[in-house]
């Protein structure tokens, strides 16, 4: 099946997808939006109220401030994939929980299976959950890993940013890494192997000390 029929699957199966108790209070879904075919994939944490409006991925504030991110690496909306670990509004914006993150969890391996993107970046401490177990966002923002054959990139929400201005130059910093990170990754690339080992494959700068800022709340 090509990515587009997958992506488009995944878009009408989260329309009507009863899995877990976020479905009760949805407006519209949002399964993602971008290039089916991009080598770099983002994953937020999931819908705001714009988005639940839209069904549209970041619309709302940190989305204005991904699509300058983006713009600083000469990337629009259309060449990249933008998703999020759970496809509708947690209500009131509160944190996904466990059975929500659990039951949004085979649409986002559909997403990534067909997309098949070289780099992965995760925006917030619940996408990077999802491929980094006892990972600190504040040590490991900005750092490469290796997670299935794919590059995984951990790094703060823009919406962190827009709650805690010292964290702006953070991940502006972190993402003039990704074009040179794409590149490193085409040259490690391999098979999707079975085992889901998590290994370093770059280590740059010592931690900041931005003690806290993982508590924030992201929207
Ligand atoms: N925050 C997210 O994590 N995802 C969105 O789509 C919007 C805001």
């Amino acid at each position: 099946m090509k990515p587009e029929a997958v992506l488009g699957e995944v878009a009408e199966q989260t329309a009507a997808c009863t899995r877990c108790k976020l479905h009760f209070s949805r407006k519209k879904a949002v399964p993602g939006s971008g290039n089916p075919h991009s080598e770099i994939l983002f994953i937020g944490e999931g819908p705001g109220f714009h988005e639940n409006q839209q069904g549209l991925p970041f619309v709302g504030q940190a989305g204005k401030f991904l699509d300058e991110l983006l713009a600083s690496i000469n990337f629009t909306r259309e060449d990249v994939f933008i998703t999020n670990v759970v496809k509708c509004r947690p209500p009131s914006n509160r944190d996904p929980e466990p059975e929500e993150l659990e039951a949004c969890r085979p649409y986002l391996e559909r997403q990534i299976a067909a997309i098949n993107p070289a780099v992965i970046v995760t925006l917030g401490r619940f996408s990077m959950g999802y491929f980094i177990s006892n990972g600190k966002i504040s040590s490991i923002h900005g750092r490469s890993y290796q997670s299935n054959g794919r590059m995984v990139i951990p790094m703060y929400h823009p919406a962190a940013a827009l709650h805690q201005p010292s964290l702006r130059s953070v991940v502006q910093a972190d993402f003039l890494k990704i074009p040179e990170l794409i590149e490193k990754s085409k040259e490690n690339r391999h098979e999707p192997r079975v085992v889901d080992e998590i290994e370093e494959v770059v280590a740059e700068e010592a931690p900041i000390d931005d003690k806290g800022a993982e508590q924030l709340s992201l929207f």
